[in-house]
């Protein structure tokens, strides 16, 4: 299973750390940066995510920001992309369940290393519950039709 992960300047450290943790869990990581801490634009980088996410180049995606909300935003931008922004591992979990989320952000400068690492687990050790969930799912994509 493949994650597509990328970052702003602010998630730089955490995504090392996130990155060898999926790792270790046995996922490949395809990795779009940034590995600078030079002040860069977060839509550049949620977009990447979000496209190797909805081409199944990435099974899912992981992406970082100062709070998680602009490079998740910028992923969801991207038709096929579902996402969970949070800070707790209840919201990961659920998120899975219910929403079939694809793509998980979370902020750098909102969390510390080992809520990231608790959230990361739920995220992915959970799978959608389908039934009245999957309809809901199907519902919200076909929003993308009527954009
Ligand atoms: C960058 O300063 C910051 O705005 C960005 O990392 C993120 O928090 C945006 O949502």
């Amino acid at each position: 299973m493949k994650i597509a992960m990328a970052n702003d300047h602010s998630g730089v450290e955490l995504k090392k750390v996130i990155r060898a943790h999926v790792e270790a869990k046995g996922y490949e990581v395809i990795d779009f940066g940034t590995d600078s801490t030079e002040r860069c634009d977060y839509p550049v980088y949620g977009e990447k995510v979000g496209r190797a996410v909805a081409s199944g180049e990435a099974d899912y995606g992981i992406a970082i920001c100062g709070t998680g909300v602009g490079i998740g935003m910028a992923a969801g931008k991207v038709n096929g992309v579902r996402v969970c922004t949070c800070s707790e591992p209840f919201t990961a979990r659920m998120s899975r369940r219910h929403n079939d989320t694809n793509v998980l952000t979370f902020g750098a400068r909102v969390i510390g290393v080992d809520m990231a690492k608790m959230i990361v687990d739920e995220w992915l050790d959970n799978t959608p519950e389908g039934g009245r969930h999957k309809r809901r799912v199907d519902l919200l994509m076909e929003i993308e039709e009527r954009r």
